[in-house]
């Protein structure tokens, strides 16, 4: 397939059937969304809010682009602006992981890293800070429309596409922004309004399945942290606020069920989907698919079920998810390496 640029390569992710991992009698199918120039899901939301703000001329050819991010948006907006030519800066809080700073940086981007004490809102109200003291285009993931937009006109629709002709009984997602919530919900109520909708969460922030809504600033922004909101380790999952995007979703009552995956459970899931699918992707997608075989388990035979895989696992190697992962020779692999005279270490 041949493209202008590296953005004609976003979205279009293909659609995974689950064989060895799937309960006898259940059509489990993946989308993997590490498919994606950079990864994730998120170069669909990069691309989607700078065009938009192209089009409507918020921004400005050159001009500065500021987003507060836990590094998969600061990723795909890396790709789009370097392939477009806006500066990026990204805020970010020092909790999230290493590799996710050096990609970015990589990719021509600064980084400004926040305090772990003030979570998720304190690197927004760092870009918001930044962006009006510079005069820099901000993104906002969290409220722009142009991020569940984009994933009506692309993941919605490639979902109703992959499933023409046959009955999608659910769609499991988790939110970070609700983009993909929001906009996919917005496709399958008008398209294939007999899907059922799963929303998972970490049972350390229940904050939809709690009912208390978000207390929200004027431009929708969150006044305060959620009071159902703990400290989890999934990361690009649950701010510690419910974004005005998911709302949206909330607010339409599309929403089938909740489940809680912890990320323990995630991780189990991740490496079980590496180990016996060969689909490598990060802690979401775990404990998205630990959702997925929650409601597979408990689902008639014969339903059908497709699962967001939001990131790839890459992105993970210096997080817990890789903790029991050696890097030296195991026992085993020693005994392997002797029972052959040569080359041993
Ligand atoms: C790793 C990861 N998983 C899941 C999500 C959720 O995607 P969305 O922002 O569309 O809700 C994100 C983004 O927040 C993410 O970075």
């Amino acid at each position: 397939m041949k493209h202008d640029s590296i953005l004609g390569a976003v979205g279009n992710t293909p659609v995974i059937r689950i064989n060895r991992l799937a309960p006898d009698g259940i059509n489990l199918y993946v989308k993997f969304e590490a498919f994606n120039p950079l990864g994730s899901v998120k170069d669909r939301l990069a691309l989607g809010v700078i065009e938009a703000a192209e089009k409507t001329g918020a921004l400005k050819p050159g001009q500065t682009v500021i987003e507060a991010t836990s590094g998969n948006t600061g990723i795909g907006l890396a790709m789009v602006c370097a392939a477009k030519g806006y500066p990026l800066v990204v805020t970010m809080a020092e909790t999230f992981s290493l590799e996710r700073r050096r990609l970015m940086r990589f990719l021509g981007a600064r980084v400004i890293l926040t305090p772990k004490e003030e979570k998720g809102t304190g690197m927004v109200e760092k870009a918001r800070e930044l962006a009006a003291a510079h005069g820099w285009f901000l993104t906002r993931q969290f409220e722009n429309d142009a991020n569940p937009d984009m994933h009506e006109r692309t993941t919605g629709r490639e979902i109703v596409d992959a499933f023409k002709g046959e009955t999608l009984d659910y769609w499991v997602t988790g939110f970070g922004t609700g983009g993909t919530l929001t906009g996919v919900s917005r496709v399958l109520k008008r398209e294939s309004p007999d899907t059922k909708i799963v929303v998972c969460e970490p049972p350390e922030a229940p904050m939809i399945a709690s009912g208390v809504p978000q207390e929200r600033n004027a431009d929708g922004g969150p006044a305060t942290s959620h009071p159902a909101w703990k400290p989890h380790p999934i990361q690009g999952w649950s701010p510690d606020f419910i974004p005005k995007i998911a709302s949206e979703a909330i607010d339409a009552g599309v929403i089938h069920k909740i489940v809680e995956t912890p990320a323990a459970d995630g991780m189990a899931w991740a490496r079980a989907l590496a180990r016996k699918e060969g689909i490598f992707t990060g802690v979401s997608g775990g404990s998205t698919f630990a959702g997925a075989m929650q409601i597979a388990e408990a689902a008639p035979t014969g339903s059908t079920i497709l699962c967001m895989l939001p990131d790839t696992g890459e992105r993970y190697l210096s997080t817990p998810l890789f903790g029991d992962v050696a890097t030296e020779m195991t026992e085993e692999e020693i005994e392997i390496s002797r029972s052959t005279p040569g080359y041993q270490l």
